[in-house]
C-alpha cells in the first residue's frame, strides 16, 4: 500500500518534472533575448550613454545565439546552396529566397558628387533661422531643404530648432537628435553651418518669414536673398515642403542628398541604441521591419474606425473634435477606408504577410510608437507572427531610459530598425514611411513593399463577408497586385496631369522618397561617354 503510493508519487513528481522543462524549454526558445538582457549577466548599462561597443556585443551574444539563428532562420540559410543549374534567371530560387530577394538594382549607384564648377560656400551675407515643424521624418526632410536654401542665398545656418509644440512634444535639441558637429563638419565645403546666432545678432533686425511651399530657385534667389538688404537675420518659420522636388539644378539636388544621407547622422548614442537592436534582431535570421501606423494620433487624425468597438470610435473622434489644426472633422470611415486611405490594421498585416508567403517564423520588427488599444488589437497579428517584436521588446527598461521620454529619439530608433531591415512594409504611407523607402532605395534599393491599401482593403472586405477565403487563390491575387511594388528602381513621379497650382506640386512623388535620378545614376558602362541614362 504505502509502496504504492510513493510510486504514484513518483509518477506524478517525474510528469511534473517534465512539464516544466518542456514549459522552460518553450519560454526560452521565444524569449531567450528578453530575458538574457533583463539578467544580472549583462554589462551594467547604469552610466545611460555608456552602450557596449559592437565588438562587445557580438562576443557576448555569439556563444548563445548562433544555435537560434539557425533553429529560427528559414531552412534555405542553414542548408548547402543547391547544385547550381543556371544562376542568371528565376528558376532555381526558393519561394523563400524569393521572398528576401531584393529588386533588381539595375546598377543604380549614388552619384552626389557636386559638379566640376561647384565652389566652398560663398562669403556669406547673413543668418538663416530655421524652426523646423512636424514629427522626426518631417523634420528631417525640412533640414535637408533648408541645408540647400541656405547654400541657394548664401546664407550661414544657424543649426535648427526642433519642434517642441508639435504633437509628439519632445522637447529634444538638435544635438540631442542629431550629431551636431558631423553636421557641421560634414557640410563645411558646402554651407557654413554654426551652432549658435552671434550674440551680437541677438537684437539685430530680423525677417521672420513663411517660405512659400514648393519655391523654385528663383523665388530664394530674387525674393529670399534680395531681404538681406534690410536684415542680417532671416528666420525660417516653417521648414516643410519649402522647397521644390524637381526643376532645381543639379548640384542643388544632389546637396540635399549629401545633406540627408550623408551629413545628418543621428546622435551617437542614438546610432549604438539603433545598432544594438539591429544586431539583437538579426539575431533571429532575416527580418521584416512593419511600420505598424497604427497609432492614436494617426487614428484620430484619419478617422479611420474599422473593426474599432464604438467607445473606441468616439474616443478617436473627441481627439479629432478638440485638435485645432486638424481642419477635417466629420470623416466618413468607411468611404476612406474604401479608397484606400486608412492604415491597414494589425489583423489585415497579418493576413497581407502571410498572403504573400512569409512562413509564421518569420520576425518581425513593429516600427510605431504606442498601438492603439494595445494587446487587444495585436492579438491576431501575434497569433500569426509570434516573434514580433519592438524596441521596448528589444531592449530593457533600463537601456531604453534615455530615449524613453523623446519621441524623436524612439523615433530615430525605429527609423534606423527599419532602414536596415531585410524588408521594410509600411502600414501607410506616411513621413516615416516614405523617408525610409527613399533612404533604402539610396542605400542600394533594398527591398520595400508598399500595400496596395485600396486593392487589399476590397479583398479583406470579402473575407469579412465570406465570398473569399484567406488560401492558394488570395495568395496568389495579393502577390500579383505587389509584383511592382517593391521599391524597384524608377524615376521619382511627376505632378499628375491635370492638377493645377499648389496641388500639382502636392500631387509629387517628394523629392526624399525617390533620389532617382538625381542622386542615384545609372553605372556608366566602361567604354562609353554617354552621360546619366534613365530607363
Ligand atoms: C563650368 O565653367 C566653365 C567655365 O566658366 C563653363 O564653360 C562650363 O560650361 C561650366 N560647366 C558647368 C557644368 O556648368
Ligand atoms: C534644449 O536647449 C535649451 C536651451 O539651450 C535648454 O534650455 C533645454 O534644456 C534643452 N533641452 C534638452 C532636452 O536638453
Ligand atoms: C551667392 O554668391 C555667389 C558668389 O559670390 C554669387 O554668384 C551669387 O549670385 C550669390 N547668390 C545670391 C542669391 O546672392
Ligand atoms: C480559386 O479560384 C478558382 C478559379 O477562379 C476557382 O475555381 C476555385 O474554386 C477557387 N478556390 C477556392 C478555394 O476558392
Ligand atoms: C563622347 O566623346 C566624344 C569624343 O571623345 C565627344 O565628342 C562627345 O562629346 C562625348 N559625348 C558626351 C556625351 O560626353
Amino acid at each position: 500500500m504505502q509502496k504504492r503510493s510513493r510510486w504514484r508519487g513518483l509518477v506524478v513528481l517525474r510528469r511534473l518534472l517534465i512539464g516544466a522543462i518542456c514549459s522552460i524549454a518553450a519560454v526560452a526558445l521565444l524569449s531567450v533575448h528578453v530575458h538574457v538582457f533583463l539578467s544580472s549577466k549583462v554589462p551594467d548599462f547604469s552610466d545611460s550613454y555608456k552602450l557596449p561597443t559592437q565588438h562587445e556585443i557580438g562576443f557576448q551574444r555569439l556563444s548563445t545565439e548562433r544555435k537560434w539563428v539557425q533553429e529560427l532562420a528559414p531552412p534555405h540559410l542553414s542548408k548547402a546552396p543547391l547544385p547550381s543549374r543556371k544562376l542568371d534567371g528565376a528558376r532555381g530560387i526558393s519561394d523563400l529566397d524569393k521572398l528576401w530577394k531584393p529588386p533588381q538594382n539595375r546598377d543604380f549607384v549614388p552619384c552626389v558628387d557636386p559638379g566640376a564648377n561647384y565652389t566652398s560656400p560663398a562669403e556669406s551675407q547673413g543668418y538663416l533661422l530655421v524652426h523646423t515643424n512636424g514629427g522626426l521624418n518631417q523634420m528631417r526632410a525640412g533640414i535637408c531643404d533648408m541645408v540647400a536654401v541656405a547654400r541657394i542665398i548664401n546664407a550661414t545656418l544657424v543649426i535648427p530648432e526642433l519642434d517642441k509644440r508639435s504633437f509628439w512634444q519632445d522637447s529634444s535639441n538638435f544635438s540631442d537628435v542629431f550629431d551636431e558637429d558631423y553636421f557641421i563638419s560634414a557640410l563645411a565645403y558646402d554651407v557654413k553651418v554654426i551652432k549658435k546666432l552671434p550674440k551680437e545678432l541677438a537684437t539685430a533686425p530680423r525677417a521672420v518669414k513663411h517660405f512659400r511651399s514648393w519655391s523654385g530657385i528663383d523665388y530664394y534667389q530674387n525674393e529670399i536673398a534680395s531681404m538681406w538688404a534690410d536684415y542680417q537675420v532671416i528666420r525660417a518659420a516653417k521648414s516643410d515642403s519649402r522647397l521644390a522636388n524637381n526643376n532645381l539644378p543639379p548640384d542643388i539636388q544632389k546637396l540635399r542628398c549629401r545633406a540627408c544621407y550623408e551629413a545628418l547622422r543621428f546622435a551617437p548614442q542614438i546610432e549604438a541604441m539603433g545598432k544594438l537592436l539591429v544586431d539583437r534582431m538579426r539575431s533571429y535570421g532575416p527580418y521584416i521591419a512593419l511600420h505598424l501606423r497604427y497609432e492614436k494620433d494617426m487614428l484620430a487624425f484619419s478617422g479611420c474606425t474599422h473593426d474599432l468597438s464604438p467607445a473606441e470610435a468616439e474616443e478617436l473622434r473627441m481627439i479629432r473634435e478638440n485638435t485645432a489644426y486638424w481642419k477635417v472633422k466629420g470623416i466618413d470611415s468607411r468611404e476612406q477606408r474604401a479608397k484606400g486611405y486608412c492604415p491597414l490594421t494589425p489583423k489585415e498585416v497579418g493576413i497581407f504577410l502571410m498572403a504573400l508567403g512569409y512562413p509564421s517564423s518569420t520576425p518581425i520588427y513593429i516600427a510605431a510608437g504606442e498601438i492603439y488599444g494595445g494587446d487587444s488589437h495585436m492579438a491576431d497579428l501575434q497569433s500569426r507572427y509570434p516573434i514580433l517584436m519592438s524596441k521596448e521588446k528589444l531592449a530593457s527598461i533600463d537601456e531604453l531610459e534615455p530615449f524613453a521620454n523623446h519621441a524623436s529619439q524612439m523615433a530615430a530608433l525605429d527609423y534606423i530598425v527599419s532602414v536596415e531591415s531585410d524588408l521594410f512594409i509600411p502600414s501607410y504611407s506616411g513621413n516615416m514611411a516614405r523617408a525610409v523607402e527613399g533612404h533604402r532605395r539610396f542605400l542600394g534599393h533594398r527591398k520595400t513593399i508598399s500595400p496596395d491599401r485600396k486593392a487589399l482593403v476590397h479583398l479583406f472586405d470579402k473575407i469579412e463577408r465570406g465570398s473569399l477565403k484567406e488560401g492558394k487563390n488570395l495568395s496568389n491575387k495579393i502577390i500579383e497586385l505587389h509584383r511592382k511594388r517593391q521599391g524597384s528602381p524608377r524615376k521619382r513621379k511627376g505632378p499628375i496631369s491635370g492638377t493645377k497650382g499648389m496641388d500639382r506640386f502636392r500631387s509629387e512623388e517628394a523629392f526624399y522618397v525617390n533620389p532617382i535620378p538625381d542622386c542615384l545614376c545609372h553605372k556608366e558602362p566602361p567604354d562609353m561617354n554617354t552621360s546619366i541614362i534613365i530607363r
